[in-house]
């Protein structure tokens, strides 16, 4: 292979959706950040013509020329691995090298099927390793290549979740202007509960496309509103006021149950973190399950966090990761 190296290392962050998530399908503002959890990918040539996948327990192992009939065999637990495999497919074949295989070892601290953007940071991480073995490393293509792939999972997919794991930070997506960041003017502090209920992005991402078709004017309304806190939010933001920004994130909550996709185990561990002292509580991505953010005092954000996973489940108290994806 001329300019090209045998292995290459990168790895790209998971996401949280702040406000938006599904008025973004249909062209409406979100704002979307990138969180300091990661999913590692290490990629290498190998002898043979053979696209082999592992994470964790998880393997994959395909023919690099197999076509889509033949991976139809493999079961539900390659779920997760299969469209980082057409991600490998995609960038050989791009790059015309359809005959060479290649070893991928992912380790993700990333909870899979959660709404924190797993598939986006897999396939972001993915593209960049396989670029980078062919020295491109141009965030602007990874993003590009990204968004392809993402839509080959959900069809309806936005975006977002592939432009903030490449390029970090808190970004600011409105229709007309297309992506900016966010420069706060203090740190905000943000806590994830998961509720252990695994979803289907795209399954839920259908859902709501029912319930607009059937509920065109009120989607509309509920549309506008979601607009209308993105801007308030940005204000917020930009005046580093937490007390409005968490009274948004509540608002916004009632947006998305409206819209029907809430469960309840979210709306069970949103209570708790209002109980406690939270500012305000949101689900995040999807919904329907996956997971919930929290806005904490900063001031007393371990004291409170503390308080509300004492009982039970898995919270983690997180940062912004301002880099993006990483290419080595
Ligand atoms: C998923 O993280 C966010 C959604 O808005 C879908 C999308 O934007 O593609 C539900």
């Amino acid at each position: 292979m001329n300019n090209s190296k045998h292995e290459a290392i990168s790895s790209a962050p998971a996401k949280v959706i702040l406000f938006g998530e599904h008025f973004v399908v249909y062209h409406n503002p979100a704002i979307v950040a990138a969180i300091n959890k990661r999913i590692h990918v290490h990629a290498e040539v190998n002898n043979m013509p053979s696209i082999s996948i592992k994470s964790g327990q998880k393997s994959l192992n395909i023919p690099t020329a197999s076509n889509d009939n033949f991976i139809q065999v493999y079961d539900k637990t390659t779920t997760f691995l299969y469209p980082i495999f057409k991600c490998v497919k995609h960038v050989l074949s791009e790059k015309e090298k359809q005959t060479i295989g290649i070893n991928l070892h992912i380790n993700s601290e990333i909870p899979y099927g959660e709404g924190l953007g797993s598939s986006a940071a897999s396939c972001v991480a993915t593209i960049a390793a396989l670029y980078s073995l062919f020295s491109n490393r141009d965030k602007h293509q990874i993003y590009n290549t990204a968004k392809i792939m993402e839509q080959n999972i959900h069809t309806n997919s936005s975006g977002v979740d592939c432009y903030v794991s490449t390029f970090g930070g808190i970004v600011d997506f409105e229709p007309n202007k297309g992506f900016s960041k966010i420069e706060t003017a203090k740190k905000f502090s943000v806590l994830i509960g998961t509720t252990g209920v695994k979803h289907s992005t795209g399954e839920v991402v259908s859902q709501v496309k029912l319930f607009r078709e059937k509920n065109l004017s009120h989607f509309k309304e509920l549309s506008s509103k979601a607009s209308m806190i993105c801007t308030k939010a940005r204000k917020a933001m930009d005046e580093g006021n937490e007390l409005e920004l968490g009274s948004l994130f509540t608002e916004n909550q009632k947006l998305l149950s409206m819209l029907g996709v809430s469960h309840p185990l979210i709306e069970k561990l949103i209570e708790r973190c209002i109980n406690n002292g939270a500012l305000g509580a949101k689900l995040t991505g999807a919904g329907r399950g996956g997971a919930i953010i929290a806005l904490l005092p900063t001031d007393k954000n371990k004291e409170i966090a503390d308080r509300i996973s004492r009982e039970s489940g898995k919270w983690m108290l997180v940062e912004f990761d301002h880099d993006g994806v990483a290419i080595g």
